[in-house]
């Protein structure tokens, strides 16, 4: 599969050349394991390593001794620690605290559960800290991002996260607010199988319309998704791919985790009947039986029989004892047939049968357990099974290719998709009474029936008076004591809006409300106006027939039938109003998306916008100051550890250096640069020095502050500054001296030429370069140079290495600069073109512009050669530049 992703890289990133490219991250994070993948222009595309290069990171958090860990270290204290580490937080994400969910993962987590003040679940450190399960599942979200963006060396924002199909808003909304929290912003959400589904079709064509089922058997639930792949054009199958969601099936409560959970009990009965105790009673034991069971299944998967083997597991007692997979596959007999029951009931919400299906994909780690596995083969027929998709990372990849088709920002295979809402949503509302006294009458109707694309807004026309609420619910129950009350959405200020429309002309203004299944799965109002004809045309008509004149309390309905009401927009397009709406803080209706935009077909003064006011009487989103709340919190913990990785740093960067002066003092060795370049008393000062800090750092190194650690380095750094700078000029002087006596020698050889030619052009009354007084010139800055040099040099020779030198080897290239660039001036100078009276070139020393104009006016002549003298310095300095530039111009 790797190779095939690679092909997918070259032919869909192509990347538009806009300076705001930002990366999407997408995120798959399951009960067990987060899997991470980052979308960047110019990264291979794959999914995201962790520290220690691995491919999954475990979904844990916790602390150990107050440091908090992460992944496979936070995991791995879970025994050690069993309160302080947290794991399989998904199972609980958007939970009620009093739902069969919470008991049974208490079955198989040690966590101290509490309930939080939105009924939700809570749990509580050893020391008596208490998170919610979004802040918890927020900090593993922040470490994928950290490690994102260690990847892309820079800031990234934008999220993908995939979530089961099955999960009701309370759950997208606790991981939408866990995303919020982390610092991520939420692109969408998009369903396991969907996202499965979309990486599936990226390496693909279709020619003709495909039925797939995604086989999905994670830790803690298996869902069967059916898509069909169609060809958008049937003429060309390279259009694109429309991927459908035809139907899906699921079992909330089978998974690894129960089977984990079937592995630990015949774990317990084993050791309860051999050691006369009860281990249940031990939280630590439990915990290390809880990471055996998984383990022993593993190893089932492959063998016929495993030996179980825990040291010290309780009471000091070793537990040994076999497992065979009978055994194991017996105690989970009663699971048997509902492994594939998922499958049928996807077929049967399609409305199709196996015939139909080209192929089952077996993606979840819990596919690998030969019983889930032989019961799909049974139901579906081996040869429909598909193994050639990558079980773990199709999820994630698949994510971050919708991610990036959402972006825009990357050219992505074009590829459309179409999800659905698996929960029965009924809206309901009271009647308008007819008189005061009597008692309002509920209407309901199933408003997005499972099934329902998302993406899809419904209209609901009112004839109402005043101010009425919206009630949004699940039909039936998402799981056992889960809230059904989704939401309650008042729309006010209907009596002004409609007595204005009505001022202005209007007959029977009405109210509509425009309702949103978003894409990501969110129900909202997106929108609510008072509308009504202010020219009496036909339409009015109409609506006065529909509602019969609103006189009676029956007649209050407003939606023509039950399952189709009056109007329906659905549209792929809208897939950016739908994500953002869910992304806001309460995913109430935004004021400015499509579906404004849509109404605008009637025209502007016949519409009021009214305000639509929202609250969640069960389990309601965390509101903007309950995630300020716990991101400042989470960022209080980051800056923590950052504060004490820097002291870390500082100690370990002085500790480190305190044993490499002491290495350098102990050195026998006399000629070891250390020793030859420092002085006895040096040394000593220095040695004293540092065994005070030794003893510093033992007494007090793990209460002192990071600038503490700073000073004492900085302070041993100043003493041992002047040895290293002598040893440093020790090795710079013999090059620099060389410098020097290139640049005298050169300068000796240049004059002696020069001085001759000078001579020999006065004779033959040829135009020279230079006057004797600039060569005079030159020889007085060589002979200063050169006895400058003379002397210092003398000097130096007698410093000892461990003196300070006397003479400092940048002085020498300065003076060598200084001579240097008095030679270039004279060398690279122009012959003059004609005979002009010398005291004319005399009278311009330096080329100044004007001169130069001068001297291009002259005949041309072949420009000097530019050999033998020059030495082959590596400094041609910029110093030259202007010098040369005459000379070239006349070219
Ligand atoms: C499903 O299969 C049945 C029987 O093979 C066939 O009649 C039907 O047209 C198929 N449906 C689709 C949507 O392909
Ligand atoms: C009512 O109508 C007037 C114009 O007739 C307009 O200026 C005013 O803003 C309207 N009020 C509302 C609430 O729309
Ligand atoms: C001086 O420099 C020249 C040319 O770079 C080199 O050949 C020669 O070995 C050097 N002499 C010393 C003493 O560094
Ligand atoms: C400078 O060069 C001249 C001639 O090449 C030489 O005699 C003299 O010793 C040199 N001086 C130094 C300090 O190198
Ligand atoms: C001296 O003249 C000769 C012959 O014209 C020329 O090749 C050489 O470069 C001149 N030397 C200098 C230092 O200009």
């Amino acid at each position: 599969m790797r190779v095939s992703y690679c092909w997918t890289l070259v032919s869909l990133l192509a990347l538009v050349p806009q300076s705001t490219l930002a990366s999407v991250l997408a995120i798959d994070y399951g009960t067990d394991w987060i899997k991470a993948s980052l979308m960047k222009p110019g990264l291979p595309f794959d999914v995201l390593l962790n520290k220690d290069s691995k491919r999954k990171i475990q979904a844990s958090v916790g602390w150990k001794h107050g440091e908090r860990l992460f992944g496979g270290d936070a995991a791995a204290m879970a025994s050690r620690f069993p309160s302080d580490v947290f794991t399989s937080l998904k199972y609980v994400e958007g939970a009620p605290y009093n739902s069969e969910t919470v008991v049974n993962y208490a079955k198989f987590s040690q966590s101290q559960l509490v309930e939080t003040s939105r009924t939700t679940v809570g749990l509580k450190q050893s020391d008596g800290r208490e998170w919610s399960v979004e802040e918890l599942i927020a900090m593993q979200f922040s470490y994928v991002k950290q490690l994102a963006e260690e990847a892309a060396g820079e800031k990234v924002r934008d999220v993908v996260v995939t979530v089961p199909p099955f999960f009701s808003q309370y759950e997208r909304d606790a991981v939408v607010d866990a995303i919020e929290i982390s610092g991520l912003r939420t692109l969408a959400l998009i369903n396991d199988g969907t996202a499965v589904a979309v990486n599936y079709a990226m390496t693909r064509t279709f020619t003709t319309p495909e039925y797939h089922i995604i086989y999905d058997a994670g830790a803690s639930s298996i869902v069967a998704t059916l898509v069909s792949f169609t060809p958008m054009d049937a003429k060309s199958a390279s259009a694109g791919t429309h991927i459908s969601v035809a139907g899906v099936g699921y079992d909330r409560k089978t998974g690894g985790l129960e089977l984990d959970n079937r592995m630990r009990q015949i774990l317990v009965d084993m050791f309860n009947a051999k050691h006369k105790k009860d281990i249940r009673e031990d939280k630590k034991g439990m915990a290390k039986l809880w990471k055996e069971a998984g383990r022993v299944k593993a190893i089932l998967s492959a063998n016929t029989e495993a030996t179980s083997s825990v040291e010290s597991l309780a009471w000091d007692i070793d537990f040994r004892s076999k497992v065979t997979r009978t055994a194991f596959e017996s105690a989970c007999s009663d699971l048997k047939g509902k492994f594939a029951q998922p499958i049928y009931d996807a077929l049967n919400a399609a409305g199709l049968t196996l015939d139909n299906i080209t192929s089952v994909l077996l993606v979840g780690g819990t596919t690998r357990t030969p019983m889930v596995q032989n019961a799909v083969k049974a139901a579906v027929g081996a040869e429909k099974i598909a193994l050639n998709v990558n079980a773990d990372e199709s999820p994630v990849l698949g994510a971050a290719l919708y991610g990036a088709s959402l972006s825009r920002q990357f050219k992505t295979k074009n590829i459309k998709v179409s999800d659905i809402g698996l929960h029965d949503v009924e809206v309901s509302y009271f009647a308008a009474a007819s008189t005061p006294l009597s008692r309002p009458r509920s209407i309901t109707t199933l408003i997005f029936p499972s099934g329902s694309k998302t993406g899809t807004k419904k209209t609901l026309t009112f004839k109402r008076k005043e101010d009425f609420t919206l009630f949004f619910d699940y039909k039936h129950l998402i799981a056992p004591g889960y809230p059904q009350r989704i939401a309650e959405s008042e729309i006010t200020g209907v009596a002004e809006a409609l007595g204005n429309l009505t001022e202005r002309g209007a007959v029977d203004p009405v109210v509509k409300a425009t309702l949103m299944l978003s894409e990501s799965g969110f129900v909202s109002v997106s929108e609510a106006v008072a509308y009504g004809e202010i020219k009496d045309d036909s339409l009015t008509g109409k609506l006065k027939g529909l509602f019969g004149g609103g006189s009676s309390a029956s007649e209050e309905a407003t939606s023509s039938s039950e399952n189709t009401p009056p109007r329906e927009t659905e549209d792929a397009s809208s897939s950016e109003s739908s994500t953002s709406s869910s992304s806001s803080v309460v995913p109430s209706p935004s004021a400015s998306d499509a579906a404004a935009e849509k109404k605008k077909v009637v025209s502007k003064e016949d519409t009021i916008k009214l305000k639509v006011v929202t609250t969640f009487p069960t389990i309601a989103p965390m509101t903007v100051d309950e995630k300020k709340q716990a991101r400042s919190r989470l960022r209080a913990i980051d800056l923590e550890e950052a504060a004490k990785n820097r002291k870390d740093e500082a100690r370990n960067t002085l500790e480190s250096y305190l044993y490499r002066m002491r290495d350098l003092l102990d050195d026998e060795n006399n000629d070891a640069p250390f020793k030859k370049c420092s002085k006895e008393s040096e040394r000593a000062a220095i040695a004293e020095k540092l065994e005070d800090s030794f003893t510093w750092l033992h007494d007090r190194g793990d209460i002192a502050e990071t600038s503490q650690f700073l000073d004492k380095r900085i302070s041993l750094e100043a003493m041992e500054k002047p040895i290293i700078h002598r040893y440093q000029e020790i090795e710079a002087f013999p090059q620099a001296l060389n410098n020097s006596q290139m640049w005298n020698w050169s300068t000796r050889l240049f004059l002696t030429e020069a001085r001759q030619n000078l001579t020999a052009e006065f004779e033959a009354d040829l135009p020279s370069k230079w006057t004797k007084e600039e060569l005079d010139g030159l020889e007085k800055t060589l002979k200063d140079h050169e006895s400058w040099l003379n002397e210092w040099v003398e000097k130096q020779k007698s410093v000892k290495p461990n003196e300070n030198p006397v003479i400092e080897t940048t002085e020498m290239k300065a003076r060598a600069k200084v001579l240097e660039t008095s030679l270039m001036r004279l060398y690279k100078r122009k012959v003059p073109k004609s005979r002009k009276p010398k005291v004319n070139i005399v009278a311009e020393p330096e080329p100044t512009a004007p001169a130069e104009a001068e001297a291009e006016a002259e005949v041309p002549q072949p420009p000097p050669v530019e050999e033998q003298v020059v030495p082959e310095k590596p400094d041609q300095d910029q110093t030259q530049e202007p010098l040369t530039k005459p000379g070239h111009d006349e070219l």
